[in-house]
């Protein structure tokens, strides 16, 4: 299994660090355009593996997608993260135009391979590599939902006073302050629904703090969060490269699930070897169903800035 990150700044490298952690993969390549960063990350990760006993191999390079040939995946963190104030959807301009290249460079030298989009702002960007590339809709798959609903479980563990391990739940729609719909009906203790132990207020307080959760660890960094980002996009290359089918709300272009089409949302997937397998369909209520499409109206306004 050959994985090539694209960016190797916080979040990619934090994503090959998890990767090699877990050692499923036997090669990582790191590729940035500032010169010489994609090797000194690469250079160090590997001067862990004795450390931390990893066998994968995890090689550096600036600009040279030759050296991407015939990744089964491929991560694209490339571009500018948002600083302290700033939404998601204020990076589209430098963005774009930044991932639409990768994602091209990429299909080049691997025909096949599966991408996973993180750049911001994220269901735009992942709704353009389809547009720019036009590959199978399952392999291009947008990496949100699988971090809101880990910042979900952070949120619930701490309103429970209990182990994150103690819960279960999922943030679907679009990947953006507003947009994210943590599903807290569906939220679950060990099986017992959390409602039987939260409030309806203390709940939709848990709901807020997850959808603002990025914007409240940019104001404290200064810059966007790479830890739970990393470890989420590292958890979807290993279900593709281990082929496990777990599920996690994604990015995935519609036709006709959840009544959208042509365009790309946080929907519950199962992810596989060939990317997104299977999208699925909950039953929705009617004020989810309500916020859902509020949420894809949202996104679908700044596809049209594209
Ligand atoms: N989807 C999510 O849940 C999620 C979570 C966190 C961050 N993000 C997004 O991921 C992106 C990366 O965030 P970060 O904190 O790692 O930023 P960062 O600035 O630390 O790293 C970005 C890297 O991309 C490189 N880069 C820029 N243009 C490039 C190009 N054309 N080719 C190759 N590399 C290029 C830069 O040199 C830099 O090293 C941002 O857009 C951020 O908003 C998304």
């Amino acid at each position: 299994m050959k994985v090539t990150v694209v960016g190797a700044g916080a979040v990619g490298a934090s994503c090959a660090e998890y990767i090699a952690m877990k050692d499923f993969a036997s090669e990582v390549v790191l590729i940035d355009i500032k010169e010489g960063f994609a090797e000194g990350k690469a250079m160090d990760l590997m001067q862990t593996a004795s450390l931390m006993n990893f066998d994968t191999q995890i090689t550096g390079v600036t600009n040279d997608y030759s050296k991407t040939a015939n990744s089964d995946v491929a991560v694209i963190t490339s571009g500018i993260p948002r600083k302290p104030g700033m939404t998601r959807e204020e990076l589209i301009g430098i963005n774009a135009g930044i991932v639409k290249s990768v994602a091209t460079s990429l299909i080049e030298q691997s025909p096949n391979v599966i991408i996973i989009v993180v750049s911001n702002p994220m269901d735009t960007m992942a709704y353009l590599a389809h547009k720019s590339i036009g590959i199978a809709k399952n392999r291009i798959i947008g990496m949100g939902g699988a971090l809101d609903s880990a910042r979900f479980k952070f949120r619930l563990a701490e309103a429970l006073g209990c182990p994150q391990s103690d819960v279960d739940g999922m943030v679907i729609a679009g990947h953006s302050d507003t947009g994210m719909l943590p599903l807290t009906r569906l939220a679950v203790r060990n099986s017992v629904p959390v409602t039987a132990f939260l409030s309806e207020e203390r709940l939709s307080e848990v709901a807020e703090a997850t959808k603002v959760g990025g914007a409240t660890l940019t104001k404290l960094l200064g810059t966007s969060a790479w830890y739970a980002p990393g470890a989420a996009v590292s958890s979807m290359v290993q279900a593709i490269a281990c082929d496990t089918k777990k599920m996690f709300p994604c990015s995935a272009l519609l036709d006709g699930e959840y009544g959208l089409t042509d365009i790309s949302i946080g929907v519950p997937c199962i992810i596989g070897k060939n990317g997104i397998e299977k999208i699925v369909e909950l039953e929705l209520t009617d004020a989810e169903k309500a916020k859902f499409k509020e949420s894809a109206a949202g996104v679908r306004a700044v596809n049209e800035l594209l």
